[in-house]
């Protein structure tokens, strides 16, 4: 008798454990399965705080677009170094109906900016001119995109998606050991820049832990939260913008500030082996550059050869190389340029770019495009990736150029000015001194927008969501969603190894192959060497934040390594 009870309950235990782990594997009522997979989305960004505010958005009842507005506000505050109200950035969207849109919130140079305006005399780059101070900064753009996006798809109060980052402004948050390395490391440069003082600035060296209270970044939130677009390119914040610009003869002005508006694009639209692409076009460069990308490698069994194989950094590299020439040559603002976007990404112009690449030996960058130098840029951006409950997606790239932009914090309004300028052509046709290099497409003009790498993308199967993608790094932005891209969909990879796996970046000019520690094994290396490519190891690339849905309807988070960056969800 006692036995059969005892087997009884044993019988009973098991039976709970097996459909507790069924209910947690396919779809139990807590959103989370046992592989750390959310049902009902998720918000992956640099900064936990960030992440965090973003679900309560969502759990809120708010969709992605509202997550990221709240997000994009919240990073300004917690992650100085790129999140931004004084930059811009790049949004690309779809609909759980599959609707797709994009918008550009992209910096723009002031009415006054002209050509040869960080030229000297002679005609050559000043040295730091385009990078620091207040002559650095383009026209902020990212609270018209955040006052655009959420008038458009909002569903939430704007007042309750701003507030949470204003309250983070002036209580205070704590600051990672990353976080007080860079503060500390920017201290020299801040304070020659701000002679008033900021919030960023404090006597002794930052350490991790401490509390960053930024109080008039949290009065300028509270009129950005109460009076919306207007609180920031109108009246106070926009008279202390101006002032700024007096202090170090910089050039935006009230009208400036007046006209900027953030503007609707027709998403660049492209597939890759059954899934649909949907990414940004210019001003951007790297919705084109990406499509072009997989485009170039479609035809080729990367899956057969292996990850990071030689043969899969070979046609991946050559790849690089062409697209890369091309992006110098033909890409900047489309209000200003004629960008030859379809001629770009046709099937037959990606074909024949290919068609002069040799097994045997590296194609040479001299022999595929001569004269111009492909940009090196300056990495220090911030991706986010949301989902929501009903499967709409938002994934946005946002900068302010250089970590910490031009390093000017606006007196009295708290936040930190973009030195995007420097992403034009400082003087077109030849390589200014930081490796910056473009043709006419992306010269310098007045109120034009600079060309971008950001490459904010979401990829579809069969209308249903796929992946949400994206990363900072300058010119290697596009490289890096590229790898992402192919480690899911040709290496099985999941979002979180996707994201982890070593990176490889060619971007034409300098003609190298740029590896991360560990990216290539050492014979790897030697097969490429002997083909002719030159080997260049260098620290990180690229700090992917992605979302992968499985196809069990759930939510991979992809939050990298590389930086403090965190998934949730829920
Ligand atoms: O728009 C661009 O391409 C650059 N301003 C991005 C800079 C960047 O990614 C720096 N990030 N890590």
């Amino acid at each position: 008798m006692q036995k059969t009870i005892k087997a009884n309950s044993a019988y009973l235990i098991l039976a709970f454990v097996s459909i507790s782990l069924f209910l947690g594997c396919v779809g139990g009522q807590l959103g989370k399965n046992n592989s750390g997979e959310y049902r009902n989305g998720m918000v992956v960004s640099a900064s936990e705080y960030a992440s965090k505010i973003g679900v309560d958005v969502l759990k809120k009842g708010g969709n992605a677009v509202d997550a990221a507005v709240a997000v994009q506000f919240a990073l300004a505050v917690v992650y100085p170094n790129a999140g931004n109200i004084g930059g811009g950035g790049f949004m690309v969207y779809r609909s759980a109906k599959g609707e797709t849109n994009t918008l550009d919130f992209r910096e723009k140079a002031a009415g006054n900016a002209s050509r040869d305006m960080y030229l000297d005399a002679a005609g050559n780059p000043i040295v730091d001119k385009s990078l620091y101070g207040q002559l650095a900064a383009g026209v902020p753009g990212s609270v018209a995109g955040m006052a655009e996006a959420h008038q458009k798809y909002g569903r939430l109060k704007w007042d309750e998606l701003v507030a949470p980052a204003e309250a983070l402004a002036a209580n205070g948050f704590k600051i990672t050991a990353r976080q007080a390395r860079e503060l500390t490391g920017m201290k020299t440069r801040l304070k020659k820049l701000n002679l008033l003082g900021t919030a960023l600035l404090k006597e002794k060296v930052w350490a991790e832990g401490d509390v960053l209270v930024q109080q008039e970044l949290a009065n300028t939130l509270k009129r950005i939260k109460e009076e919306g677009r207007n609180g920031f390119y109108e009246g106070a914040v926009a008279d202390s913008i101006v002032a700024e610009m007096k202090r170090g003869n910089g050039i935006i002005t009230k009208q400036d500030l007046k006209d900027y508006k953030a503007v609707w694009r027709k998403p660049v639209l492209g597939t890759y082996r059954g899934y649909d692409i949907i990414t940004m076009p210019p001003p951007s460069s790297g919705g084109i550059a990406l499509v072009q990308l997989l485009k170039s490698v479609e035809a080729y069994p990367l899956s057969k050869w292996g990850f990071n194989s030689d043969s899969t950094v070979q046609v991946m590299v050559e790849a690089e190389r062409r697209v890369y020439a091309d992006r110098a040559a033909h890409l900047g603002d489309p209000d200003f340029y004629p960008v030859p976007q379809q001629k770009l990404i046709e099937n037959g112009y990606v074909k024949a770019r290919m068609a002069t690449f040799n097994w045997q030996k590296a194609s040479t960058s001299a022999e595929i495009k001569a004269g111009e130098i492909a940009p090196v840029e300056h990495e220090e951006t911030t991706h986010f990736s949301i989902v929501d409950k009903d499967g709409n997606a938002v994934s946005i790239t946002t900068t302010l150029n250089g970590s910490y932009g031009a390093g000017v914090v606006v007196k009295g309004a708290g936040f930190l000015l973009n030195n995007e300028m420097d992403d034009f052509s400082v003087k077109p046709g030849s390589p200014n001194m930081f490796g910056l290099v473009g043709g006419e497409a992306n010269a310098i003009a007045p109120k034009k927008r600079m060309l971008s790498s950001m490459t904010p993308a979401i990829l579809a199967k069969n209308g249903e969501l796929f992946m949400v993608v994206g990363t900072p790094g300058g010119s290697t932005i596009i490289t890096s969603v590229f790898q992402t891209i192919v480690n899911v969909v040709d290496f099985n990879q999941s979002m979180q190894t996707a994201v982890n796996s070593k990176k490889f970046h060619h971007q034409w000019l300098p003609d190298q192959v740029d590896i991360e520690p560990q990216a290539l094994d050492s014979l790897t290396i030697e097969k490429l060497k002997a083909k002719g490519y030159k080997i260049v190891p260098r620290g990180a690339i690229g700090r992917v934040d992605a979302i992968l849905k499985t196809k069990w309807g759930y939510y991979q988070g992809g939050a990298d390594p590389r930086g403090d960056d965190k998934a949730i969800g829920w």
